[in-house]
C-alpha cells in the first residue's frame, strides 16, 4: 500500500483537528482509499508547548524541516493569515510538493503565485477547506457542475456574521450587545474586523466567483460592506415586510459583465437562504442546466474544516495528475470581462422625515426624478422630539447609481437617510 508522507504547517485548533481525524479514520481510509498517511513533521512556533494527542517528536520550529524535506509528499497548511503562509505554500510547490490549505486569505491574495509555482513543478493546490468549511462547494463547482454556465451565486459564507444577525433577528438585540456576547462565548474573534467588515467573505467570494465564472476575480474588485452599522430597527422593519437580513456574498454573470459584492442584504423569508441560521453557511447557485441548488453546512470549526482538509489530502494523494483551474489565474481581471459597479436591485430605505405636509410628496418626487419607483412605504411609530417620523420604503428594481443620485438630492432639512439595504432573491 502506498504511504504518503505529510508535513503540517501549524498545529493549533485546525491542525490538531486534522491530526486527530487522521488518527481516527486512518485505518478506514487505508481500506476504502488504499492510502496510508504518515505525518512526518509539524511546524509550530513553540515545540515545547504540549498539544494533546500529538507526537511531540514531530514538532519543529524550523520551516525547512517541512518545506525542504524531500521525503514529504504533501504539505498541509493551517497557519492562517497572509504571510508567511503564502510564501511557505509557494516554496513547497516549488519543491514539487502538493499543498492542501484552509487559508482563504493566502490563496485569494497569492493565487497567481501558487498557480504559477504549481504549473512549473506539476504539483497540486487543494483548497476545499478555504471556503465554507465542510461544505464541498469547491468540488461542486470544479468537479460536478462543469457542464453549466453559472450565472449567479449567492452565499452566506461567514458564520460569525450569520450568528450575530440571527441573534439580532430573534432577540431584537443590538449589534454591539450580540457581538460582545459572541466574543465572550468565543464565537467571534477578539478583533472581529475580518468577519464583521466582510473581508473574510470577500476573500471567499473571490475564490468562489473565479471558479464559478472560470475567470479570475481578484479580491480588490469585489464591493464590500460589513454588518457593523446594521441596526435592530432595520431588521425589525424588514421582518414586518417579510424580509430577513443576511450578510450575502453575491456574484452574477451576464455575458462578459460580472458583478461581485458582499454586503448586508435582505432576502424574502420564503427564500431558502433565509432559513440558514446561527453559524451555518450556505451557497445558492444557479446554473443554466442544473437550475437552482443550495449547499448547506458548517462553515467553520475544527472538525468540519478538518473534514474538508482530509478529503483534499486523499484527493491529492490519489491524483495521477493534479488538476489546476484551466483559466488563467492572472492576478487581474481578464480585459474581456467588465466588472459592473452599477448593478440593479430592490432597495430597503429607512429615513427620518419631518412630519409636515409636502415632505412625503417631495421624497416621492425625488425618487421619481431619478427613475426610482417606490413599491411600498410604511410610516413607523409616532413623531420623535424633533417632530420627525420614520418612513420605510421598498423600491422597485433600480440601479445603484440612480438610487444614490436620488438620495443625494433629498432635502437635507426635512429628510435624513438612516439606512439603505439591498434586497436579493425577490
Ligand atoms: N471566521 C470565519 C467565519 C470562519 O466566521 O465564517 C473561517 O473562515
Amino acid at each position: 500500500m502506498k504511504t504518503v508522507n505529510v508535513g503540517f504547517l501549524g498545529c493549533v485548533n485546525i491542525g490538531c483537528g486534522v491530526y486527530r481525524l487522521l488518527q481516527e479514520c486512518g485505518g478506514t481510509m487505508m481500506e476504502t482509499e488504499g492510502v496510508r498517511f504518515a505525518v512526518r513533521k509539524i511546524l509550530v512556533r513553540d515545540p515545547s508547548k504540549p498539544r494533546a494527542g500529538v507526537d511531540t517528536s514531530l514538532l519543529t520550529s524550523d520551516p525547512a524541516q517541512v518545506l525542504d524535506d524531500a521525503q514529504i509528499d504533501i504539505v498541509m497548511e493551517f497557519m492562517g493569515g497572509e504571510q508567511p503562509a503564502a510564501d511557505y505554500l509557494v516554496r513547497a510547490l516549488e519543491h514539487g510538493k502538493s499543498v492542501v490549505t484552509a487559508n482563504k486569505m493566502a490563496l485569494a491574495l497569492h493565487w497567481h503565485r501558487l498557480q504559477a509555482a504549481a504549473k512549473e513543478t506539476g504539483a497540486g493546490v487543494y483548497f476545499e477547506a478555504s471556503v465554507c468549511g465542510a461544505i464541498p462547494i469547491i468540488r461542486a463547482l470544479t468537479d460536478s457542475l462543469q457542464a453549466n454556465r453559472i450565472d449567479s451565486l449567492m452565499g452566506i459564507i461567514n458564520g460569525t456574521t450569520n450568528y450575530i444577525l440571527t441573534r439580532m433577528t430573534r432577540e431584537g438585540a443590538s449589534y454591539e450587545a450580540v457581538l460582545a456576547d459572541a466574543q465572550r462565548l468565543g464565537l467571534a474573534e477578539p478583533d472581529p474586523t475580518a468577519d464583521v467588515e466582510g473581508f473574510d467573505a470577500q476573500y471567499k467570494l473571490s475564490i468562489l466567483s473565479s471558479l464559478a465564472f472560470r475567470t479570475h476575480i481578484p479580491v480588490d474588485v469585489i464591493y464590500r460592506e460589513g454588518i457593523s452599522r446594521v441596526s435592530a430597527i432595520d431588521i425589525a422593519c424588514g421582518g414586518e415586510m417579510g424580509l430577513c437580513l443576511k450578510l450575502l456574498a453575491v456574484a452574477k454573470r451576464d455575458g462578459n459583465n460580472v458583478e461581485v459584492r458582499v454586503h448586508p442584504t435582505f432576502v424574502p423569508k420564503t427564500h431558502p437562504l433565509a432559513s440558514v441560521s446561527d453559524a451555518f453557511n450556505a451557497v445558492y447557485v444557479h446554473g443554466h442546466a442544473c437550475g437552482d441548488m443550495m449547499f448547506y453546512g458548517r462553515g467553520a470549526g475544527d472538525a468540519p474544516t478538518a473534514s474538508a482538509l482530509v478529503s483534499d489530502l486523499v484527493k491529492a494523494a490519489k491524483a495521477t495528475e493534479h488538476s489546476l483551474p484551466r483559466f488563467d489565474i492572472a492576478g487581474h481581471v481578464d480585459p474581456a470581462i467588465t466588472i459592473c459597479d452599477d448593478w440593479t436591485s430592490t432597495h430597503f430605505i429607512r429615513v427620518l422625515a419631518a412630519d409636515k405636509p409636502g415632505v412625503l410628496a417631495g421624497i416621492a418626487g425625488t425618487f421619481a426624478g431619478c427613475g426610482v419607483g417606490i413599491a411600498s412605504m410604511v410610516q413607523k411609530g409616532e413623531c420623535d422630539a424633533q417632530g420627525r417620523v420614520q418612513l420605510v420604503f421598498l423600491t422597485h428594481r433600480a440601479s445603484e447609481k440612480a438610487l444614490r443620485q436620488a438620495l443625494s438630492q433629498m432635502d437635507a432639512h426635512s429628510v435624513s437617510v438612516q439606512s439603505v439595504i439591498r434586497v436579493e432573491g425577490n
